[in-house]
């Protein structure tokens, strides 16, 4: 036996036991008469002492163990003098009896404590020894309890976990592809999944009214902090379902999930319209933990002789509470940070609010005191207020708007770890307009089905339809996304019509879908989540890289593994690649 307890287990109530031990060297004190060894494992730490006077060998010994020597250690719990009540083992240590070592190790390129001297890159390419770092175990963790919550729900519904194909086939809508070559048909490709979509909706033709799979989904996309090119969604589906069935099973997921993994009770979603996220937020996944709604001073700033608001489509602000007192300096660095083209503004327009009761504006020459007071009031602000404004296009200016509310929200400590404010953005448009390629495309996917009360408009004013989908938001990242299917196949067709494609275009690509929709396809709709952001978002992370083992960089490599890689010509040769360079240069 490697070890009777794990090093996280034994307390008080062990003393005068006789345990093994198994881990890792985290460090080792060498004091003269004594030394002390901290060895860890997944569970804890726990102090291992050694007495010269009582055993010289073993104390000799234990001096020579290096950082990440892995021991294994027998010996009696005693309670210790100087207790260290940070840690749960910390008033006992073991006094070592016997001691062996299973294996050496090189000194690790960076220290496996919680705060680590380690850079991003470095801890990338030796991930397992990152990894072993508590806070890292903490998100594992942290994530393989979501994923077994989320089984013994969906389980409870009737949900069938089913498995789809990784190797399918490349379909021009949606993200890029990753794509595989096939060596047994030349020429040919297969692509990976950016989601199991047709195949779930298969899947409810056959009559699995209740499917969910937590799937690894791939797309060849720009990564960010909540991105990557492999991701893993809770993929679910359910047939003779409208919207709001699909709304009330997955709130039930989603707090089931924080109550049995956080010991959170989250109350009953709110619901908020596409347009309203829009208009009041700037986005459709707009963090509602804190207020700071735009107000809209389009109609009261035009026609005073200012010709920036004059010719802007929208003059759009927020009220940034209690930063009346925002010296010039501070203001400044704040038009700087909106001029920038991430965030794409032109300037910035502030009112300040004093505490005493007067008001000071960048465009004073423009506006009465009394005209400032009006915009004040749509926006509630009291003394002490500062009102930012920006101005133009009126997309351009809610996109800026907000991100700079964000921004405020941060520095006015508002977007608070801990709280967690659930919302459905609710009546999505079906279709967006594209300026380059001057054609619609489907703002969630072409599955979607219209609203029926919108059917008409597709022939007259498709950008106006809007569709069943939703999208599930928690403090400003969009955690999940769905819709209610066409599952009819003349409406199916009309939606790849007006998305541009021909009758062969759209046979050729999702023949397979329209032909089962002639088989008796089932009322349908469903919703994905995405499992790495929920798993962030729960442990109150931006970012969703430590919540996945093995991630990729911002390059899309695997810097552990290095990879990608080229391949043999062999390999290339094999899969045709090869053949097609040499006869395209021949
Ligand atoms: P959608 O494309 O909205 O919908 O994806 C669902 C959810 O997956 C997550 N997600 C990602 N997470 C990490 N890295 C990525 N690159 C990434 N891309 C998406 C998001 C998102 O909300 N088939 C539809 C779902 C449906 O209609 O049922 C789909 O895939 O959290």
């Amino acid at each position: 036996m490697y070890r009777t307890h794990t090093c996280g287990e034994l307390r008080i109530d062990h003393i005068g036991s006789m345990v093994k031990l198994a881990g890792w060297v985290q460090r080792s004190r060498d004091l003269g008469g004594m030394t002390f060894v901290d060895l860890r494992d997944r569970y804890g730490i726990t102090q291992l002492a050694f007495n010269m006077e009582e055993n010289a060998d073993l104390c000799e010994q234990a001096r020579k163990l290096g950082r990440e020597f892995v021991i294994q250690v027998e010996g009696e719990v005693i309670e210790r003098s100087s207790k260290n009540t940070q840690i749960p083992t910390g008033e006992v240590e073991i006094k070592i009896t016997g001691l062996n070592v299973l294996n050496g190790s090189k000194t690790p390129p960076f220290t496996i404590e919680d705060d680590t001297d380690g850079g991003d890159e470095l801890r990338m390419k030796y991930r397992y020894l990152d990894l072993r770092r508590n806070p890292l175990q903490a998100k594992m963790y942290l994530r393989h309890q979501l994923g077994i919550e989320a089984r013994k729900y969906l389980d409870s519904q009737g949900f069938f976990e089913i498995e789809t194909p990784f190797l399918i086939k490349s379909t021009p809508e949606g993200a890029r592809d990753f794509v595989v070559p096939s060596r047994m048909n030349a020429g040919e490709f297969y692509a990976l999944p950016q989601s199991p979509q047709t195949f779930k909706q298969l899947l409810m033709v056959s009559g699995y009214d209740r499917y969910f799979q937590i799937v690894r989904c791939f797309r060849d996309e720009d990564l960010r902090a909540d991105r990557q090119p492999e991701f893993t969604q809770i993929d679910c589906e359910m047939s003779f379902v409208e919207q709001e069935d699909i709304l009330q099973t997955f709130e039930g997921m989603t707090k089931h999930l924080f109550k049995m993994v956080k010991g959170i009770e989250l109350p009953d979603f709110p619901r908020m319209s596409y347009d309203e996220a829009m208009m009041y937020y700037g986005s459709d996944k707009p963090d509602v933990r804190f207020g700071m709604r735009f107000v809209d001073v389009t109609e009261k700033a035009q026609n005073k002789g200012f010709k920036v608001f004059d010719s802007a489509e929208a003059v759009l602000g927020i009220n940034a509470k209690g930063c009346a007192g925002y010296s010039r300096k501070d203001i400044d660095k704040l038009t700087d940070w909106v001029k920038r083209p991430q965030i794409g503004a032109k300037g910035m327009v502030w009112v300040k609010f004093n505490e005493d009761g007067t008001i000071k504006s960048a465009v004073d020459k423009f506006y009465s005191e009394e005209d400032l007071r009006e915009w004040g009031t749509l926006a509630d602000a009291e003394p002490g207020d500062l009102l930012l404004i920006l101005s133009g296009d009126l997309n351009k200016t809610r996109k800026a708007l907000g991100e700079l509310r964000l921004e405020m929200g941060n520095r006015l400590g508002l977007r608070k770890r801990g709280e967690f404010a659930p919302l459905w953005v609710i009546d999505f448009p079906l279709l967006e307009w594209d300026e380059e390629t001057a054609r619609f495309y489907a703002m969630h996917h072409p599955f979607t089905s219209p609203k029926q009360e919108d059917f008409a408009k597709l022939d007259s004013d498709p950008g106006s339809v809007r569709a069943n989908a939703y999208d599930l938001v928690m403090n400003g990242v969009e955690l999940g996304g769905g819709s209610i299917r066409i599952h009819n196949r003349d409406l199916q067709k009309r939606m790849f019509e007006v998305l541009g494609f021909s009758d062969e275009e759209a046979q050729k690509q999702f023949g397979f879908l329209m032909n089962a929709f002639e088989y008796g396809a089932p009322p349908h709709g469903g919703i994905a989540f995405g499992f790495d952001r929920f798993a962030a978002v729960t442990g109150g992370d931006d970012s969703i890289r430590d919540y996945i083992a093995f991630p990729k960089n911002n390059a899309g490599r695997d810097m552990m593994i290095d990879s990608p890689a080229t391949i043999s010509d062999e390999q290339l040769e094999e899969l045709h690649i090869r053949l097609a360079e040499k006869e395209k240069s021949e």
